[in-house]
């Protein structure tokens, strides 16, 4: 009898201290860790000889609320860094009242050149979801049976318009920044199925001293066209990095077509560079972040050897 006590006595305590260690973790991630935002820095060597030096702000998935005061103020403080040129990537919205706090926290950069696309956050509000569900399949079913958006994208886009942004929606332009002439194209968000690369395709200006493609989600589809196009460096977001990491193994899963290797951070992506963010925020529904700090990237752009 007496071992049978031990035995429940033991178990007791691995309970309580189970139950204090994983409060412990949820408290760091909601708490800490989501709010630990981290700018990374990457030089890429891909201007023609003789180019200046092209400084670009890659923003995205910020997933904004308007109570996120300090993300808000980090975002705004970007601007220190001096960027020739902003990309956001998409998911910049979680209420349907964040268009003025995003564009508040954009705030001195749309001063700049800019270029954007949508992510589906953009269109449709977060739901209350099982967050483990991304271990199993990724969120592209969430969306069938919502075709209505019931968030102010439109408004989203013509704030950014509106301030010289480039709206790259299953759309090419040029933009001219650091006195390069930039190339861009780029798509609508495949996770929900509204790319068009068919709208874009075509060989990207080979006189441009950048050709820059753009995407919320890197789904190899997108990228291998964007790439045989001759996009030379390629931007995308979604992935979060991951959001809920491991130790010493890293992302999880990416919730879209791209390895988890290259679920956020700089690679190549055959002839061409791709750079993944790893994002700003989260759905206010999953407020957690860990081992996968919130991030924005300066990529210094510079000319080839
Ligand atoms: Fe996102």
């Amino acid at each position: 009898m007496s071992g049978i006590r031990r035995a429940l006595r033991v178990a007791g305590r691995a309970a309580v201290v189970t139950g204090a260690v994983g409060a412990a973790g949820v408290g760091y991630a909601s708490v800490i860790e989501r709010n630990w935002f981290r700018l990374r820095h990457h030089e890429i060597p891909l201007l023609p000889p003789g180019s200046p030096r092209l400084r670009v702000l890659h923003l995205s998935d910020a997933h904004l609320t308007p109570g996120r005061r300090m993300l808000i103020d980090w975002i705004r403080g970007l601007d220190a860094h001096e960027p020739d040129l902003v990309v956001n990537t998409g998911d910049s919205l979680a209420h349907p009242e964040a268009v003025g706090p995003f564009i508040d926290a954009l705030g001195p950069l749309l001063e700049r050149p800019g270029a954007f696309v949508y992510g589906s956050n953009d269109l449709y509000s977060p739901q209350l979801k099982n967050p483990a569900r991304y271990l199993w399949r990724s969120s592209k079913g969430d969306y069938r049976k919502r075709t209505v958006p019931d968030l102010p994208w439109r408004e989203l886009g013509a704030a950014m318009s509106a301030s010289g942004w480039l709206d790259l929606n299953n759309r090419t332009g040029h933009l001219k920044a650091a006195a390069l002439d930039v190339a861009a194209g780029g798509v609508h968000d495949s996770h929900i199925g509204l790319d068009r690369y068919d709208a874009i395709a075509g060989p990207a200006d080979p006189a441009a001293d950048l050709r820059l493609g753009v995407l919320h989600s890197p789904e190899p589809r997108n990228l291998d066209r964007f790439s045989a196009d001759g996009y030379q460096l390629l931007l995308a977001g979604h992935t979060h990095g991951g959001q809920l990491c491991l130790p010493f193994y890293g992302t999880i899963v990416t919730n879209c077509g791209i390895d988890r290797r290259r679920a956020w951070g700089l690679s190549r992506y055959g002839a061409s560079w791709l750079h993944v963010s790893g994002g700003l925020g989260t759905s206010p529904y999953a407020p957690v972040r860990f081992c996968c700090r919130p991030e924005a990237t300066l990529l210094d752009l510079v000319a080839r050897g």
